[in-house]
């Protein structure tokens, strides 16, 4: 069981105007991969975000941040440069599957600037905002990505070769 940090990235959320549903999605997703070690809600501030996760990374409380939310196209949307403030190392296969099985759902797919990336011990990957969004790019990226999580922890063994 992996431990698991939860950001939601959202002005009107941060100021209860708005009830989060996109981070229940996560949790409720997870259940069999991981617990939920940590649940914020945040404003769209690029220094705030930021801040959470090198705390997050740094002081090893998870080994995997999923955030939610401004990954979009409007000026308030900073969860994608908040990320790559912290990130070491970029993970770009993440996204890059994340968006190749959503622009099959639907085209504004290519319209999320989601991304991923190591900071440390801990992974980092960056989810669209809404709960709909959440659960696709889930589906598709939780199966390998215990893999990946015990290759960066030390605990995996040699990949075994799969097809
Ligand atoms: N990805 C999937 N899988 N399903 C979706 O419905 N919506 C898109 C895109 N990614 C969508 C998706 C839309 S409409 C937008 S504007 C962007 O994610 C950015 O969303 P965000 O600003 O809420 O993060």
């Amino acid at each position: 069981m992996y431990r698991i940090a939860i950001i939601t990235a959202s002005d009107k959320g941060a100021k209860g105007e708005r009830a989060d549903k996109s981070g229940p999605v996560i949790r409720e997703m997870c259940q069999g991969f991981g617990e939920v070690s940590s649940y914020a809600i945040l404003a769209d501030e690029r220094e705030e975000i930021a801040q959470a996760l090198r705390k997050i990374c740094d002081e090893d409380l998870a080994d995997v941040v999923f955030t939610t939310g401004g990954t979009g196209f409007s000026p308030r949307d900073v969860t994608p440069e908040a990320t790559m403030d912290v990130v070491e190392r970029p993970t770009p296969g993440i996204p890059e599957a994340m968006r190749a099985r959503s622009l099959q759902v639907t085209d504004r797919a290519m319209l999320t600037r989601a991304a991923a990336g190591i900071r440390k011990g801990t992974l980092i990957v960056i989810l669209p905002g809404s709960p709909k969004a959440v659960r696709e790019c889930l589906e598709v990226i939780l199966p390998p990505l215990g893999h990946g999580i015990d290759i960066l922890r030390g605990r995996a063994g040699e990949c075994a070769r799969q097809g």
